[in-house]
Order: C-alpha cells, then sequence, then structure tokens
C-alpha cells in the first residue's frame, strides 16, 4: 500500500542511515527522476551530497544552460558542470549497434564520475535516477533485454563506487507525484522524459556532429509548435529522430538528396506502452514546413504512427 509521505520519510532515514557521514556524488540530468533523487539525498544528508551534470553532447538544444539555470535558481545544493562532449564523441565514433552505443555511453558515463570522485575528494557513494521500469527493460535474469538502460545494463563491471538508487522501485507517475511533494519545481516534474543516452540514441547509426545538429534543431521546432499548440502536457514524449538514410527530393528547380527527419510523440502512464499521439494535422503540418525550411540537409518529414509494443519510444 504505497503512500507518499511514508515513501519520502522512510526513504530519507534509510539513506541517512545507509551513507552515515560518508559522501555521495549525485548523477544529475535535470529530468524529474533525478532531480528527485537529488532532492531525497539532499533532505538525508545536506552538504555531504554533490551533484554532477555532464554534458555528453547528447543533449538538446539549450540544455546545459537551462539545467544548470533552473538548479542555481531552485536549490542550495551543490552542482558541478562537466563538459564531456569531445570524449564522448570520440568513443563512440564508427560505432552503428545501437547496445555498443549505449553502453559505450553508459560507461564513460561512470568514468567522468569516477573522476569527480577522485577530485572532489572520497566519495563513497553514486546515487542516481534509476527507476523501476529501466530495471525491467534492462532485463533480469528471467526476464530478456530489450535495450540496456544506461543506467542499469550499461554499467561497467569495475566501477567504483557504491550505487544509491531510491526510487528503483518507483514507476515515473510515482516519481512525479514525490516530486510534487517535495516541492520541486514544475518545469522539472513534468519535464518530458530524457532518456540518459540522449540524442545518440536518436541519431540512429553513427553518431556525428552534422547529424547532431539535425536532430538537435528539428526537436527544437518540434518542441516549440508543440508548446505553442498546448499540447506539451498531454503527449508524454515527443521528439525528432534521424534516420540513416537519404532520399531524392526537389527544392525550386533542383533535385536535393538529403535526410530524413522522423517526428516521434506518444502518450503512456509509465512509458511501458504507449500509444502514438494524434497531433493535429495543421501542427504537424507547420512542423513539417519549419523543419524543412529551418534545417539544413533535410528534404522530407515523416510521421512514426507506431504504437507501443510493436514499436518502442526511442528507435534504438
Ligand atoms: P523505450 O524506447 O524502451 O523507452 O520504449 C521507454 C522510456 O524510457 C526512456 N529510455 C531511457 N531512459 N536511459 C533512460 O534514462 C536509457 O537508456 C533509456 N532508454 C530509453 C525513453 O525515452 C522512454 O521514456
Amino acid at each position: 500500500n504505497w503512500s507518499m509521505e511514508t515513501f519520502i520519510d522512510d526513504t530519507v532515514d534509510e539513506l541517512k542511515r545507509h551513507v552515515g557521514d560518508k559522501r555521495v556524488l549525485c548523477a544529475l540530468s535535470g529530468g524529474v527522476d533525478s532531480s528527485v533523487v537529488a532532492a531525497l539525498i539532499h533532505r538525508a544528508i545536506g552538504d555531504q551530497l554533490t551533484c554532477v551534470f555532464v554534458d555528453h553532447g547528447l543533449l538538446r538544444k539549450g540544455e546545459a544552460d537551462s539545467v544548470m539555470r533552473t538548479f542555481s535558481d531552485h536549490f542550495q545544493m551543490n552542482v558541478v558542470k562537466v563538459d564531456a562532449q569531445e570524449r564522448f564523441l570520440t568513443k563512440l565514433k564508427g560505432v552503428t549497434d545501437p547496445e555498443q552505443k549505449r553502453k559505450i555511453i553508459g560507461n564513460e558515463f561512470i568514468r567522468v564520475f569516477e573522476e569527480e570522485q577522485k577530485k572532489l575528494g572520497h566519495h563513497q557513494f553514486l546515487g542516481q535516477g534509476t527507476l523501476y521500469t529501466d530495471i525491467i527493460e534492462s532485463g533480469t535474469e528471467t526476464a530478456q533485454t530489450i535495450k540496456s538502460h544506461h543506467n542499469v545494463g550499461g554499467l561497467p563491471e569495475d566501477m567504483q563506487m557504491d550505487l544509491v538508487e531510491p526510487v528503483n522501485t518507483l514507476f515515473k507517475d510515482e516519481v512525479r507525484k514525490v516530486g510534487e511533494e517535495l516541492g520541486l519545481p514544475r518545469e522539472i516534474v513534468w519535464r518530458q522524459p530524457f532518456p540518459g543516452p540522449g540524442l545518440g540514441i536518436r541519431v540512429i547509426g553513427e553518431v556525428t556532429e552534422e547529424k547532431l545538429v539535425i536532430v538537435r534543431e528539428s526537436d527544437a521546432i518540434l518542441r516549440d509548435e508543440i508548446a505553442k499548440a498546448g499540447l506539451d502536457r498531454e503527449i508524454w514524449q515527443y521528439f525528432t529522430a534521424l534516420p540513416d538514410f537519404k532520399s531524392v527530393g526537389v527544392m525550386g528547380d533542383a533535385r536535393t538528396y538529403a535526410y530524413t527527419v522522423g517526428i516521434r510523440a506518444v502518450t503512456s502512464i509509465d512509458g511501458m506502452t504507449a500509444d502514438w499521439a494524434r497531433i493535429p494535422n495543421e501542427v504537424l503540418e507547420k512542423i513539417s514546413n519549419r523543419i524543412i525550411n529551418e534545417v539544413d540537409g533535410v528534404n522530407r518529414v515523416v510521421y512514426d504512427i507506431t504504437s507501443k509494443p510493436p514499436a518502442t519510444i526511442e528507435w534504438e
């Protein structure tokens, strides 16, 4: 019988007991899961907590600045930003397999945290916003792996820190309730889910700077138009993905040969199942026109009309 108040109190007590006078690093993405974890740990141990926000170069447009601003505006927590764009992109060079990409990103995250741990002195624990759903989908001994979530199946075996995962029994809607109860700002509690591997799994195939720019710019247009249409609360997740192929088009009198952008938008309760969102045609038309006109290297826009199952929400 799950109750929010007892969950928060019990978790804070348990964290105090478990961590004692040791230090905790918390992996902060700016999303609701890791923010709730940071707030719970902060409530338990205060300044023994340091949050680390990693810019792995796979973030959305304007994301690093907006996360850092939100956190400095709302919390009295220690937050460190690490610029790690180059090392992630170097590791991903030439890699096309989705599971391999996920594992590389998960590993590199931990390496970055281990380096911060050394710089900041002794941190025994790594706090993570792992959800119950992440564990299910990453597979257990009995279940099959659907995708290795970067914070579960993607972790290195020789990792140096103990994990603290206080929301790993919760689903997303429960984490949001805990976030509201803890007084987190609405923009965090209701932020759409964004996967840890970020745009790395929305660029299909090899991740290159050129493709990242296309996904980032087209995604920004999509988010802008969804917000303008007032649909951002009813759609669970909406983003663009970039398939690894080009097709023929015509612009003016000239032939073009350029990328296709895929729009993905779904409604869901917990991300385990999802239905494709019925975005009004006029809104889709506007998004398509803007992407073609404003994003270089794109001559076609398609809309993904598959539910989960049989598809998944992300394309990789
Ligand atoms: P799929 O694509 O499996 O996604 O239908 C279900 C939900 O999980 C998110 N997702 C991830 N979140 N690390 C995360 O933190 C990951 O590695 C990861 N992979 C997928 C996805 O965005 C959707 O909300």
